[in-house]
């Protein structure tokens, strides 16, 4: 049994003492004991607790891995993300004013991945235990919409109806305003008597939407997210913003640093989050890489009343980034790549002189590394807003805003 100081928390919220050894649960500045094996105490007992340590306020807290950092204050883990962000920013020489966190409130989650499981006599549904594939029940989760709670049900009946014992699936419902859309993955192949055995699940539940994998897709009416003036159907299982809250503090902060641009393009556009409530004021050009998903922006700019005009373009911007030639006719570029970042597209921004840049990211690191290729084609990092959507985890989201200095 060794005795060990926590010197800081790691990216996945472990707590890591010199070696480094890491120690799960464990928060800066206490004084722990275990054993290390492979460089991890994984059952640490807590000697000295730190005063950053509260009881988790979920009742599945001990349990369930959905959330990694229960156990720490609600201020502390906020200023270790605006810490985390800063750092990757130091790492590249970059100095920011932040503006302050904006978190979201519990059971704000519109969306979540269940997973489940048929058992010997029903089904468990649920997330996981931490670094485990058994699932535990989460009825009470104070993260999750309490309308997403309470499909749990569903999703134990979807598991009876075509997971199997050994197999799990993986479920995905997201809350629109049109009840709930389901999208479940991993399931078995569906038949005709399945196919009419499904549409009654979705009647009994009053499903928007389910979709059985590829399988099969039933709309008993359209799922709808909105983004400014414009009610989106997005395409079963696309990207959308966490919570309702995340979604618009992003929006803000985006249309703020917009402010005055008269043609503008969004890059990583998904269902068009950005660019339909950036089309009020400024001509938009939306670029995704899902065709489905530039569909259905473009599907509700067709249907929305006051904007101005927005195109789509379906494009790998990593294989095939738009050019510094193309992009030279924009006044103002929004870019939100996934967690890879977006290494061959900034440098064709920063080449083209995109006056004004809104910079969306869930990754510090690969952020850090665009805010660096931005600072030295000659534009200014005027600040960075951290936005937590993922309340209780190491998840991370943030949004800042780069002018082109003239004088350089
Ligand atoms: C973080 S999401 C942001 C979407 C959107 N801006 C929003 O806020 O809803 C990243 C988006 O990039 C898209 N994407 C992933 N790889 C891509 C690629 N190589 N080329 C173009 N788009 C890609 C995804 O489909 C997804 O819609």
């Amino acid at each position: 049994m060794e005795t060990l100081v926590i010197e800081r928390l790691g990216h996945l919220g472990d707590g890591i003492a010199p070696g480094p050894v890491f120690v799960p649960g464990a928060l800066p500045g206490e004084e722990i004991a275990g054993e290390i094996q492979d460089g991890i105490v994984a059952t640490p007992k807590i000697v000295t607790p730190s005063p950053l340590r509260v009881a988790p306020p979920c009742p599945h807290a001990k349990r369930c891995g959905g959330c990694q950092l229960q156990h720490a204050g609600e201020n502390f883990v906020a200023e270790w993300k605006v810490d985390v962000v800063r750092q990757a920013l130091t790492a590249q020489g970059i100095d920011a004013p932040f503006r302050p966190i904006l978190t979201s409130p519990p059971q704000s989650r519109r969306r979540a991945t269940f997973s489940a499981r048929r058992t010997k006599k029903a089904a468990l549904a649920g997330f996981h235990v931490k670094r485990s594939d058994v699932i535990v029940p989460v009825p009470e989760c104070l993260v999750v919409h309490p309308d997403l709670a309470a499909a749990l049900p569903l999703v134990e009946e979807l598991a009876i109806f075509g997971g199997s014992r050994k197999g799990e699936l993986s479920v995905l419902v997201t809350r629109t305003e049109s009840g709930l859309d389901v999208t479940v993955r991993d399931g078995k192949p569906i038949d005709a008597v399945s196919r009419a055995e499904l549409a009654d699940i979705a009647r009994a539940h009053d499903l928007a939407r389910l979709s059985w994998g590829a399988d099969e897709t039933l709309e008993r009416r359209p799922p709808i997210v909105i983004f400014g003036k414009a009610r989106v159907t997005p395409p079963p299982g696309a990207f959308l913003q966490a919570t309702p809250e995340g979604q618009a503090a992003l929006t803000d902060a985006v249309l703020e640093i917009a402010a005055g641009a008269k043609k503008g393009v969004d890059l990583f556009a998904g269902c068009g989050t950005f660019a339909l409530p950036l089309a009020k004021d400024s001509a938009m050009h939306a670029v995704e890489g899902d065709p489905a998903m530039s569909a259905a922006a473009d599907r509700a700019w067709r249907h929305a009343q006051g904007l101005r005009s927005l195109t789509t373009e379906t494009r790998d911007l990593f294989r095939n980034p738009l050019l510094a030639q193309d992009l030279a006719a924009y006044d103002f570029a929004v870019i939100d790549p996934p967690r890879a970042g977006a290494e061959a597209q900034i440098r064709e921004i920063a080449e083209a002189r995109v006056p004004v840049i809104a910079h969306v990211s869930c990754n510090p690191v690969t952020f850090a590394r665009d805010a660096a290729t931005l600072i030295e084609a000659g534009y200014h990092l005027d600040w960075v807003q951290v936005v937590d959507q993922f309340r209780w985890s190491t998840h991370i989201e943030l949004v800042a805003a780069f002018r082109l200095d003239k004088n350089k």
